[in-house]
This record gives structure tokens, C-alpha cells and sequence, in this order.
């Protein structure tokens, strides 16, 4: 079954073509990061108005690099929450639209889910889930450890009482001057920190002890107040040593509160998902905690980490061999939340 993916949640335009929920045949994506960078941030609206303009050429770049025709494609599929409503309503318009014009079906998918699947999406076929599966998914909006049994049944175990992961890493990027999206500049700005030399800083972490939850505002704090403190004595902020003790701190209580509830659920495997998912050194410790728990750790490859239509359409995949089929009165839905089975 051939599926056409649509993503726009956000600030990234994607369509895709995907076969059988594993094997990418087109993976086409349109980022608008360029025209949000000078706002330090995503602009709502501005990032609506980019999406109207890039979702039909990106769905023709697909089509062009699988090298087929519109006759090829078995389903449609779109995004429909959690994201931005504008932006939303573009992708999923555009699916609708094209699902009715060929009479093919059409499938709406949760942002979140389709994160998760990513890990799924690999050449040669990944072998299939082994459940119950732990999910740490961290990006730009979420930060949650979630339980998942079977193909569709959720349980939120723990979540950000504040700012998300990646927006954490965001705001201190900005801090620091760095460009926009701050993950992949503070990890940047991090590796020119000396491997092995020990850090002048120590940056707190919140641990909620006894929860599975995280928080990332007081770290945030923490950085503002050294960044303005530092420059008030006429100083120059180590920014390579600030972005690697950030990085350090967080990467430190995602993977220890990571490692504490794979063991108590008994998790036969944890998948890694979400834009921070794509960090190396989040990766790296996740791998090395999780191999002396002896539990297998998955993530998907860093392209498909961030924002993509394949994603979507992996994730749509597994709805539409069930037989599931969404009505074309789908709205979006910007404030969905994973359905909790
Ligand atoms: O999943 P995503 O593309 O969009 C949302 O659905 O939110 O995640 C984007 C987030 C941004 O906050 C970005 O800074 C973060 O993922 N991110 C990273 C890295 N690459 C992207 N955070 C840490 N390290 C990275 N290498
Ligand atoms: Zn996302």
C-alpha cells in the first residue's frame, strides 16, 4: 500500500510517499526555519501563509522523486493535530482534497504517533514493535515518557510541568546568540567544548523525585541569570562551555528518568522520537544506560527525527491496514493529545 503523507504542523511543509508504513520512496520537505530564524521563533501566521505557498510544489517534488504518477498512490494521508491551526489547515485541506478528487481513502494522523513511528521507518524493514514499548518523546512542544502495549494504546507516564525539551533548548540557545532551531546549534556549540576536560559549571536539574515529569524552566532560569551576570561584570560568556553544561544537565535527567521507567514498566524495548531525539549525545547516553539495563534502545535515523511527511505516513499505515477511515468533515485539531488507551 502506497501512502501520501502530508505534514505541516509547524513550520515544515512535507510530503512523502511511504510503502507499507517502512520503506520511503519520497521523503520531500520545505523548511521554512530560515524565515522564523530572525524571529528567534515561529510566527503563526507567517508560517500559515509559507505552507499555502510550498505544499503543492513539495507534493509534486515527491511524486517527482519516487518517479511516479498520481495513479500510483493507494491512500491519503495529513496531519491533523497537535500543531499550529493555520499551518494545520493547509496540509490537511490539501489531502482532503485530493483523497476526493481520485476517491481514495483518507486517514488523519496525531503529530505525536506519527513521532513515534519514525522508528519504524527504516531500510531494510525494521523488525515490529515489541510491546509494552517505552516511548521518550521530546521535541519542540512535548516532552513525555509514554507506555505503549499495543499499536494505538497510550499511557501518558510522565510530562513537562513547564517549558517542552526543545523549547528549552530554543530559549537558551537565544541566550547564548545562537541561531534558530537552537538544538542543533547548542550541540554544535557544545562539541567545540575539549572532549574530557571537565566543565568550569554545573547547571541544576529538576528531578520531581517520585514522578515521572520533567521541567525545563528553571534551567532556562539558571542560564539567564549566568548569561546577565556574566555580562554585567564586563565578562564574555563561554558559550561552548555553557551549551555542552546545558546539553549535559538535560541529557542527564531525560536519560536517568528514561532508564527508571523503562525498568519499573518493564519495557521490552524504549523508542526514542521527537526533533531532540536527533541529539548525538542524548543518543549516546540513552544507548550506554539502557545496554547496562540490558534493554534495547531504538531511535530513528537524525532526517527523520525532526519534522517530516514520512512520519505521517508511516504512522497512517498502521490505521489504514486495521481498515480505519476518516470522514472528509475532519477538522484539525491543534490541542490533540495522544489517545490514552
Ligand atoms: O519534532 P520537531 O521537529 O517539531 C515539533 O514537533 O516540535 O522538534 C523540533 C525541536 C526544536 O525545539 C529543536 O531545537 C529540537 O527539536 N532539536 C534538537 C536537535 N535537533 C532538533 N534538540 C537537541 N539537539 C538536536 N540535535
Ligand atoms: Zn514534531
Amino acid at each position: 500500500m502506497l501512502v501520501l503523507g502530508i505534514e505541516s504542523s509547524c513550520d515544515e511543509t512535507g510530503a512523502a510517499l511511504v510503502r507499507d508504513g517502512r520503506v520511503i520512496l519520497a521523503n520531500a520537505l520545505a523548511s521554512q526555519a530560515e524565515v522564523h530564524a530572525r524571529y528567534g521563533g515561529v510566527v503563526p501566521e507567517v508560517a500559515a501563509r509559507a505552507q499555502l505557498t510550498a505544499v503543492i510544489p513539495v507534493i509534486e517534488t515527491a511524486l517527482a522523486q519516487a518517479g511516479v504518477g498520481w495513479g500510483a498512490i493507494d491512500a491519503v494521508a495529513a496531519t491533523y493535530g497537535p500543531g499550529l491551526a493555520g499551518p494545520l489547515l493547509v496540509g490537511l485541506t490539501a489531502a482532503k482534497t485530493i483523497a476526493f478528487a481520485r476517491g481514495l481513502p483518507f486517514i488523519g494522523v496525531n503529530h505525536l504517533e506519527a513521532h513515534i513511528y519514525a522508528n519504524w521507518l527504516a531500510e531494510p524493514p525494521a523488525p515490529d514493535p515489541r510491546f509494552p514499548l517505552l516511548s521518550l518523546l521530546v521535541s519542540g512542544a512535548h516532552s513525555e515518557l509514554i507506555v505503549i502495549r499495543d499499536h494505538g494504546d497510550y499511557r501518558i507516564l510522565g510530562q513537562t510541568r513547564d517549558d517542552a525539551a526543545g523549547e528549552a533548548f530554543d530559549k537558551v540557545a537565544r541566550l547564548l546568540g545562537l541561531a534558530y532551531p537552537g538544538g542543533p546549534s547548542i550541540q554544535r556549540a557544545a562539541a567545540a567544548w575539549p572532549a574530557g576536560q571537565p566543565l568550569p559549571l554545573r547547571l541544576p536539574r529538576a528531578w520531581l523525585k517520585g514522578t515521572h515529569d520533567f521541567s525545563f524552566s528553571g534551567i532556562k532560569t539558571a542560564v539567564m541569570q549566568l548569561v546577565e551576570r556574566t555580562r554585567a561584570q564586563g565578562a564574555v560568556v563561554d558559550v561552548p562551555a555553557v551549551a555542552a553544561a546545558f546539553q549535559e544537565a538535560v541529557v542527564d535527567v531525560l536519560a536517568t528518568k528514561t532508564v527508571a521507567a523503562a525498568r519499573t514498566e518493564g519495557a521490552a524495548e524504549v523508542a526514542l522520537a521527537g526533533g531532540v531525539a536527533a541529539n548525538l549525545a542524548l543518543r549516546a547516553r540513552l544507548a550506554r544506560d539502557l545496554q547496562r539495563a540490558s534493554i534495547p534502545l531504538r531511535y530513528p535515523p537524525v532526517a527523520l527525527c525532526t519534522d517530516n511527511a514520512a512520519m505521517i505516513a508511516g504512522a497512517a499505515y498502521f490505521h489504514l491496514a486495521r481498515g480505519e477511515r476518516a470522514d472528509l468533515t475532519l477538522d484539525v485539531q491543534p490541542g490533540l493529545a495522544l489517545p490514552v488507551g
